[in-house]
């Protein structure tokens, strides 16, 4: 079923640190789904089908991911640098750590995007790049394992008792205007062929 995608409603401006969670759900579901495909042999052939889900995944790191990304380095991270609680001024390096392994993610998902593209053009990876595909993938899911741990256990708990309404409710107006510049469009729900997910339409809206 399609699902025009786009921004997230009013009724969420308030609470974007659970919009930023909920992006880690489908980040984890679309690197659960790269994993599944790296697992295949070299030489394996993609169906119709296992195209689609692929392309689907690719295209969430390639559109969405990079908002995601920006709402945390331009909207959150910031307030909370500026904030003057105590608790604020001993997470700067963690904001530091995390910063870098945003910057460590880009030229990976770069990697990982022009290798499955690849795959789907031509139906099949030659051996070196199914190689270097399944080492990217390897190196995103132990990074994003880390990283979301951390954002989701210590970073947004903290951010919620630092940061006011009206900024949590700006950071929310940011992300929505931030996905209004670049909408994503109608994704089909497709299941994960071997996976023990599937993506749903719902999951792969940009966050
Ligand atoms: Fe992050
Ligand atoms: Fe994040």
């Amino acid at each position: 079923m399609p699902l025009t995608t786009g921004m997230p409603p009013s009724s969420s401006l308030g609470r974007p640190l659970d919009l930023l969670a909920e992006c880690h759900r489908r980040i984890e579901r679309c690197l659960h789904v790269l994993a599944v495909y790296a697992a295949r042999p070299a030489d394996a052939e993609l169906g119709d089908h296992d195209r689609d889900v692929l392309a689907l995944a690719l295209r969430y790191f390639r559109e969405s991911v990079p908002a995601h990304l920006a709402d945390e380095e331009e909207s959150l991270f910031p307030r909370m640098r500026h904030a003057t609680h105590p608790l604020a001024i001993a997470a700067m390096h963690r904001l530091a750590a995390l910063e870098s392994d945003h910057a460590a993610a880009r030229p990976r998902h770069e990697l990982v995007d022009l290798l499955g593209q690849r795959w789907l053009e031509r139906g099949h990876l030659e051996a070196d790049d199914h190689h270097l595909f399944c080492r990217m993938v390897a190196a995103l899911a132990e990074m994003y394992s880390q990283h979301i741990a951390l954002e989701d256990g210590e970073v947004f708990p903290l951010a919620v008792r630092i940061l006011s309404r009206g900024e949590l409710r700006a950071i929310g107006e940011e992300m929505s205007r931030r996905r209004g510049r670049h909408p994503a469009s109608s994704i089909p729900s497709r299941p994960v062929p071997g996976g023990r997910f599937q993506i749903r339409p719902r999951e792969l809206q940009p966050a």
